[in-house]
């Protein structure tokens, strides 16, 4: 599984790029960023990032998110964290889905979140690579998310690392009537 480290903010660590001037200026991670597999014990770091997040603790559903994906033995199902210096700053969690929709197979990625405290200095950026890298070694040629529409934040993201608008729109309807 991929494991991409790179040293950020610390004494001697390439330039950062600036951030868009209509932004907050952010504390730099100072130490080595890894990005790696999630396990077992990172889970607790999981949950309070997501709650940060969310606003919601959701234990048991990571539980099984990991369980799903956290083993590592499906290698079309990616769990991966950003480890600076032995905290877990955020993660990623993405999969390739064969014929969904009537499309290729191709990778999803569905979750991604940096604690507050460690973001602008590059962490999702190297944790959607990887990701990427290890969908390409899986002989996938496309990347597709879905994200909500007022999720200015995500949208800005996913924009800025070449992602634009897909064939597929959403659908929905409620149940109860
Ligand atoms: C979106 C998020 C993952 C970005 O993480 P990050 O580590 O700060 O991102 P990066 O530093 O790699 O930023 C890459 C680019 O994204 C864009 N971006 C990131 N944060 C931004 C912000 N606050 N405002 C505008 N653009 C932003 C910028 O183009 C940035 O490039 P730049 O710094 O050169 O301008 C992080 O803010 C986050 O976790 N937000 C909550 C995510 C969420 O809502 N998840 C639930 C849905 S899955």
């Amino acid at each position: 599984m991929t494991r991409a480290s790179t040293r950020t903010g610390a004494a001697g660590a390439p330039a950062r790029r600036r951030a868009a001037a209509t932004r907050a200026p952010a504390p730099e991670p100072a130490g080595v960023v890894t990005v790696r597999p999630a396990r077992r014990a990172d889970l607790d770091r999981v949950i309070a990032i997501d709650a940060t997040v969310t606003g919601v603790e959701k234990r048991s559903y990571w539980l099984s998110v990991f369980r799903r994906y956290g083993d590592g033995e499906q290698p079309e199902r990616i769990f991966l964290v950003a480890d600076i210096d032995g905290r877990v700053a955020g993660f990623i969690i993405g999969e390739v889905r064969d014929w969904e929709f009537g499309a290729p197979p191709c990778g999803w990625v569905f979750a991604i979140d940096v604690a507050p405290e460690f973001r602008l200095a590059g962490v999702a950026t190297r944790m959607l690579d990887a990701l990427r890298a290890g969908f390409r070694r899986l002989g996938v040629r496309k990347l597709r998310t879905i994200l909500a529409r007022d999720n200015t934040l995500i949208l800005s993201f996913f924009r800025s690392q070449g992602m634009m608008t897909g064939p597929f729109i959403p659908l929905e309807m409620d149940l109860d009537a």
